[in-house]
């Protein structure tokens, strides 16, 4: 059930948004799509959903083509967009019966499944509420039990997180954990970078309409053709220490390690190589008898990889 995507293109206009891009996506796992603002991942996620043609390249959705096979690729796909636009004087329940309705559901099944997702997404309490009363974070939550109604088995989901609460988000990311371990494949962009790393089992980069190789990457990238998804591991990262007495661990790190940024809130960032660097340099903070409250990495690696990989390309 996996996406393979090769040498895909697509203009607007004269200027590429999606320009030879080669992508290769597991099934049953979860695979985000990171990259700037304009780098081309809505609309990579449209020619996958068969919702917009590609100029060129070949593109494989569970097997199916989205140019010749549109419709086989609507029943087997989940889209959610990142602004979902509803029917205003329809209630929660109507927006989902219509879409199962689309999906040629019978009328049995898609009132047990709408009740299902609404309860799934906490909106059972507003199902017979009109959709153009719903805050923009439950409208989400609506976009994402419309994209579930008909068990996809592939899941395109643009920024889904966006406008949702923090409990919402948690559901969101448990959810999206559980369908993959059933085997759904799920493909997801985010500019939430902690958030994703949690969630997914690999990031594909893209920039400039193009899939990056990640630097964890880079060594394999020659033996096995780009674009694998693969868990960025950067080596040298910043970590930050705080202590009980802010005073003494600022007299320790100055003999210790000259390469250091005080913070005004009493914590120290220092550059570390490794974890054992990390390991190795909290050891001897204790031994010199400073009260270490927290030491960890100041950005999660997918961040961390992310902003490396913006500062090269700048
Ligand atoms: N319908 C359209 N008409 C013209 N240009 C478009 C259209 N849709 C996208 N583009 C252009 O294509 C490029 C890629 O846009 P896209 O929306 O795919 O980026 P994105 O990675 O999703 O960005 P964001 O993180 O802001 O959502 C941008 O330069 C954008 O201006
Ligand atoms: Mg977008």
């Amino acid at each position: 059930m996996s996406i393979e995507v090769s040498q895909l293109t697509r203009f607007f206009g004269r200027a590429p948004a999606v320009r030879q891009l080669d992508m290769s996506v597991p099934g049953g796992a979860v695979t985000g799509l990171v990259g700037p603002n304009g780098a081309g991942k809505t609309t990579l996620l449209l020619m996958l959903a068969a919702l917009l043609a590609p100029d060129s390249g070949t593109i494989r959705v569970a097997g199916l083509d989205p140019v010749t096979q549109a419709r086989e690729v609507h029943r087997t796909v989940g889209w959610m967009p990142d602004a979902f636009g509803t029917w205003d004087s329809l209630t929660c329940t109507e927006i989902l019966l219509t879409f199962a309705a689309a999906q040629e559901m019978d009328a049995d099944t898609a009132r047990t499944r709408a009740v299902e997702m609404l309860t799934l997404v906490h909106l059972d309490e507003l199902a017979r509420t009109p959709a153009r009363v719903l805050s923009r974070g439950q409208k989400q939550r609506l976009g994402l039990a419309r994209a579930l109604i008909h068990s996809p088995k592939v899941l395109l989901l643009d920024e889904p997180a966006a406008g949702m609460d923090p409990r919402s988000r948690a559901d969101l990311r448990a959810l999206l954990r559980d369908l993959a371990s059933d085997g759904t494949t799920v493909l997801l962009s985010s500019h939430i970078l902690p958030e994703m790393e949690e969630m997914v089992d690999g990031v594909v980069f893209m920039s400039h309409g193009t899939a990056l190789p990640t630097p964890s990457e880079q060594g394999r990238a020659e033996a096995e053709g780009p674009g694998g998804a693969a868990h960025p591991v950067p080596t040298r990262r910043t970590w930050r220490m705080r202590a009980l007495d802010a005073g003494r661990l600022s007299e320790w790190v100055h003999s210790a390690q000259p390469s250091v940024t005080h913070e005004e809130d009493g914590t120290v960032r220092l550059p570390v190589d490794d974890d054992a660097a990390a390991a190795r340099l909290l050891r001897k903070a204790v031994e010199a008898g400073v009260e270490v409250v927290s030491f960890a990495p100041l950005r999660g690696a997918l961040e961390e990889t992310y902003l490396a990989m913006e500062g090269e390309r700048r």
